[in-house]
């Protein structure tokens, strides 16, 4: 039985379920009780809390688990990131009150800085030359300016609206962060290795299918080697003649990324009735 650790509740906690489910395993636990077995795959899930994640699966109690990377570099285990999942993206950033005046990271030279992180922070200011004090909380960072135990905050960014609605301005990036899985890759018995790759098989199948579309579009016959050039495909383009004379029905994937680019050339080339769909699950 593999173990996964995975967020109990908060940011990353819901997005790992639903990708599970997607990759088809079941877990029944409305109550959310520390651990759960899935009734259709040799896995069961521990319920944690992010922060903890990386040393249970340092320490071997999970076998793998699902983090943010800031938390993972926060807590600074030397894990394997086994799969990048490509949800729960955000950034991390330094924040000032809207009203200050910045040019450059100097800035943060003799200041006091709030955050959860103190760790990536030290980081980023060592690296930087810049000389501030970290003022380490552990969870409302963004009120710390408007209370006035710091001059600036080191936090999560998502939306934005937290900055925004707590009077503050992003001034420096210092790292972008998603959902990772993290193991040790060469820690595990031959049972766990089988499981963890069947599940990475199937987790890739999703992760493919949530970034590409599946498109249908009709075209007169005489465009349609023009058009093929436009959506290459999985390997290339099906093409089949329709009723009428003279036209054809193309199907191909295209990233989701560029869809509306290329429609718009598909539109330009005479195609007509394009349908884009998602896409459940991919294998190449
Ligand atoms: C983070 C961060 C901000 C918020 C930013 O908190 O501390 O409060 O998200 O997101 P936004 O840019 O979309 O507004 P999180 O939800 O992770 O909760 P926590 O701070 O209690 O861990
Ligand atoms: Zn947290």
């Amino acid at each position: 039985m593999l173990k996964i650790a995975i967020q109990k509740s908060g940011r990353l906690s819901e997005k790992s379920l639903e990708l599970l489910a997607e990759a088809g395993i079941s877990v029944a636990n409305s109550d959310r009780k520390l651990v759960a077995q899935a009734s259709n795959f040799p896995i069961a899930l521990l319920y944690l809390r992010d922060d903890d994640i990386p040393q249970c699966v340092y320490d071997g109690v999970a076998d793998v688990g699902v983090v943010g990377e800031n938390v993972l570099l926060e807590t600074g285990y030397a894990l394997d990131v086994v799969e990048r999942l490509g949800f729960g993206k955000c950034r991390m950033s330094l924040a000032i009150p809207k009203s200050e005046k910045y040019d450059d990271v100097a800035w943060f030279n003799g200041r006091k800085i709030a955050t959860s992180y103190p760790k990536i922070l030290q980081d980023f200011l060592d690296r930087s030359g810049v000389q501030a004090d970290i003022h380490h909380i552990s969870g409302s960072v963004e009120i710390a300016t408007g209370v006035g135990i710091a001059d600036a905050i080191f936090d999560i960014v998502s939306s934005g609206s937290t900055l925004l609605s707590n009077g503050l301005k992003e001034v420096d990036v210092v790292l972008h962060s998603e959902a990772v899985m993290v193991g040790k890759k060469i820690a595990l018995e031959q049972e766990k290795a089988a499981t963890l790759e069947k599940l990475l098989f199937r987790l890739q199948a999703v992760q493919k299918g949530r970034k590409n579309k599946y498109v249908m579009l009709n075209a007169p016959t005489a465009s349609v080697e023009k058009i093929t050039a436009v959506i290459p495909g999985m390997k290339s383009p099906t093409v089949v003649p329709l009723a009428q004379d003279g036209w054809c029905s193309i199907h191909s994937v295209l990233p989701e990324g560029q869809i509306w680019e290329i429609i718009d050339q598909l539109h330009s080339l005479g195609a007509q009735g394009i349908l884009v769909m998602p896409i459940e699950k991919m294998i190449l």
